[in-house]
Parts: C-alpha cells; sequence; structure tokens
C-alpha cells in the first residue's frame, strides 16, 4: 500500500518525538507522511547543537533539504536550502551540527537506517548522487517545465530528475497575486512542504507555513490562489503530467479514465497492448471533458 493522502496537514502544530534509532542520540523527528508496508517515509528532522553522526550509508535512496541552521556533511557545510540525493549505499561524510539545525529527511524505499562506513556499497549508484545550495546556486525556470504549463507566476527549479521514472524533486514559488482558475491532477503522487508563505487550493483551503500534503495520484486540486508568496519544496514519484479540466465534481475514478482515454487518443496500440492482457475487448475509457472523442480506431 502507499502513503495515504494527508492534505492539509500542519507540521508546526504537532510535538517533535526522540530519533535515537539510527545509533545516534541528540535529533528529534516528526512523520510527515509514511509507507506503513515498506516504511518509507518523510520526516522533519530537528538536530540538537552538538549533534554527531559518523560516516555512513542507508539501505535507501534519502533525500535532505535543510531548512534552517548549519550542517556540515564531511567537508561539505550545509545552510538553508541545501538538497542532498544520496542513492543507497552512497556513504557520506560525518554529519556534524554545531548550532542546531532542521531539515526535511526522505526515506524513498525502506524505514529509517544507518550503517557505519567510510566507503561506498559496491552497487551503490554514485553517479545518483547530488548535492547543491538550491537557494544560491540554481536559477528558477519557468512553469512551464512541467506540462501543460502551470499559470504564470509559478517558477520552478528541478533539483532532481530521475530519467527513467522521470520522478523529480523541486523548488517552487509562487509569486503574490498568483492565481490558477483551473482544476489539475497527475499520473503521479505528489507532495509538498510550505518553506515559507500561504497558499489557497479550492478543495483544501489555506496551507501556511509548515503546511504539508502527500497526494495520491488522480486527486482533483486547484483553482489556486496566493495572496503575498510562498517557497515550498515538492516531489513526485514518477512524470508529473497536468491533466487540467474545470470539472469540480469528477472523481479519482473518473479522472483516472480521462487520463486513460488520453493515453488511448495519443498511443492507442500501446494502450490496446496493456488493456488486452486477460481481456478480449479492450476499448478506451470514457474522458467525460471530451465524449465522443474516446475510440478513435473502432470507427
Ligand atoms: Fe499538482
Amino acid at each position: 500500500m502507499a502513503r495515504p493522502h494527508i492534505e492539509p496537514y500542519v507540521e508546526l502544530n504537532e510535538d517533535f518525538k526522540k530519533f535515537d534509532q539510527l545509533g545516534t542520540t541528540g535529533s528529534h523527528y516528526k512523520i510527515l507522511s509514511l509507507d506503513v508496508d515498506t516504511g518509507a517515509c518523510t520526516l522533519k528532522v530537528r538536530y540538537n547543537a552538538g549533534f554527531s553522526r559518523p560516516p555512513g550509508m542507508s539501505y535507501s535512496d534519502c533525500e535532505i533539504f535543510v531548512l534552517n541552521g548549519l550542517m556540515t556533511v564531511g567537508d561539505t557545510t550545509c545552510v538553508a536550502g541545501h538538497y542532498f540525493f544520496i542513492p543507497a549505499g552512497v556513504a557520506t561524510g560525518a554529519i556534524n551540527v554545531p548550532q542546531g539545525c532542521e531539515a526535511l529527511v526522505m526515506y524513498n524505499d525502506s524505514e529509517p537506517s544507518f550503517i557505519e562506513s567510510d566507503t561506498n556499497h559496491p552497487l551503490a549508484n554514485t553517479e545518483g548522487f547530488i548535492s547543491v545550495n538550491s537557494y544560491e546556486d540554481m536559477p528558477w525556470g519557468g512553469g512551464s517545465i512541467v506540462s501543460p504549463s502551470v499559470a504564470t507566476g509559478c517558477m520552478i527549479k528541478i533539483l532532481r530528475y530521475d530519467p527513467l521514472s522521470e520522478a523529480i524533486s523541486f523548488l517552487y514559488c509562487m509569486a503574490p497575486k498568483f492565481m490558477q482558475d483551473n482544476i489539475s491532477y497527475h499520473d503521479c503522487a505528489e507532495e509538498s512542504y510550505h518553506i515559507w508563505g500561504t497558499s489557497w487550493m479550492m478543495q483544501f483551503g489555506e496551507l501556511p507555513t509548515g503546511g504539508y500534503f502527500w497526494r495520491p495520484p488522480y486527486i482533483n486540486h486547484g483553482s489556486f490562489r496566493c495572496e503575498l508568496g510562498t517557497l515550498a519544496f515538492g516531489r513526485t514519484d514518477s512524470k508529473l503530467h497536468n491533466y487540467f479540466h474545470f470539472n469540480p465534481w469528477s472523481n479519482v475514478d473518473e479522472n483516472i479514465l480521462r487520463a486513460g482515454a488520453h493515453l488511448y487518443r495519443q498511443r492507442p496500440d500501446m494502450f490496446k497492448w496493456v488493456a488486452s492482457d486477460g481481456h478480449n475487448h479492450p476499448h478506451g475509457p470514457d474522458d467525460f471533458q471530451n465524449p465522443g472523442y474516446n475510440h478513435p480506431h473502432e470507427h
């Protein structure tokens, strides 16, 4: 089972718990989302002044986004905005937190794990390692980085792109008075943490600083408004395609059918190959937005 829908959730209202499972002391955590089958999770972690951890690796791909304070990881000094993608088995240097630090810490494949080591695991995908200060060392791109484009005034920095799954991790911002009138959904799960600012969605109301969501595929979200600006960290678990529409009443099942109809129109033979596995009569799904344009090869 994948992670459940959590939206809206405001972590600033919740308490930290002591985090000493990984052989270290001096840190605390909150769970923002959790896959109870695999243990994959997104945590907010507070590292107390004086926290240290020896060099080591995890059995899961791990992403870290520094929210405030300062940590050193090996020879790298990381302040707010620093982003790591650490593939499973890649060993990082010792972590030291001289005066306190908070970060989002994400384990993508399994529960948090730590193995002390100063060498990489022989099977580690070392080329996948990313370390960058996303605030200082990357430019904003337009919203057309995703397709079809979001409205003008929402800008994006892609921090990581998986060339096989097309999953992305990204920083995004909404300008003051940003608005987008349509409704969107995706084939991917979508996750966001509000670093600063409040924005509004028709279905979920206002999400303030410290707001978070993990949103499974095909759930309507939008229209959108932002009064004073928002800075946020986001991720998807596969390709983000914006299925835009204006029907606030469509449900997840109807949205899935419409996405299937989209695939059927664009790649009918691939659709038939997939849909006919175990069935005799594949036909295109219904598209509530385009009735009558569902079965181009059946006429
Ligand atoms: Fe979205």
